[in-house]
């Protein structure tokens, strides 16, 4: 009973949701791409010509974002879960940290990239604090990633939660990287321990 309860709350509040609304309106296949738009929006990472690589993509807002946003550019997508096609976007269905699924994205690129984007994150298992010792494993995965295939100038941005592991993280990214700002898009619901990472310029 306490569960359908829960359930029902959760779909009013989903209905009600301004961004929800809003991607319905836009074409966008969930609110995420809106946290994209903001980050984009404040720290202009996005140009033409660029390349780009989309972590844990599906199902596909943000790179319909990168895909209407930016021309004449190189953008590979990966995620564990099947996504419909986008125009411009090269997809990859496997798990981002098995290196054959890093292989095959170098392999694409055959240069370093401009941009890597994360916005992974494990199928949540209730406990907050779990699920965000998880999340930080894929963010510190993403960025060693990002370390090995970015531009000495190329920005990483990764969906991070606050929690146990998140000072370790930020202390990470900031031994590789020389600028790292933290940015919560008012898109990110309040009540989530969700964040963003936005780091810059390889040391
Ligand atoms: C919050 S969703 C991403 C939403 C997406 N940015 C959008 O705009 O549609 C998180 C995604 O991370 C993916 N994911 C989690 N672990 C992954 C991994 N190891 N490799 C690839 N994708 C992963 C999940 O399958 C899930 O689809």
């Amino acid at each position: 009973m306490k569960k359908n309860r829960i359930s029902k709350n959760w779909i009013n509040k989903h209905r009600r949701d301004i961004y929800v609304r809003r991607s319905k309106v836009d074409g966008y296949r969930s609110r995420a791409a809106y946290k994209l738009m903001e980050i984009d929006e404040k720290f202009k990472i996005l140009k033409n010509g660029i390349s780009v690589i989309d972590l844990g993509a599906a199902p596909g807002s943000w790179s319909q974002y990168l895909s209407k946003k930016i021309k004449n550019s190189k953008i590979v997508s990966i995620d564990l879960k099947q996504m419909e096609a986008i125009n411009n976007t090269i997809q990859i269905l496997g798990d981002f940290t098995e290196e054959k699924n890093q292989s095959k994205i170098k392999e694409f690129f055959k240069s370093n990239v401009d941009v890597v984007l994360s916005d992974m994150a494990v199928n949540t298992t209730g406990n907050k604090n779990i699920d965000s010792i998880y999340t930080g494993e894929l963010c510190m995965e993403a960025m060693l990633f990002s370390k090995k295939i970015l531009n000495n100038d190329g920005k990483f941005v990764s969906k991070i939660f606050m929690g146990s592991t998140f000072n370790e993280i930020i202390a990470k990214a900031k031994l590789i990287f020389k600028k790292v700002k933290v940015f919560k898009p008012k898109s990110s619901k309040k009540d989530s321990k969700e964040s963003f990472i936005i780091c810059e310029s390889l040391r």
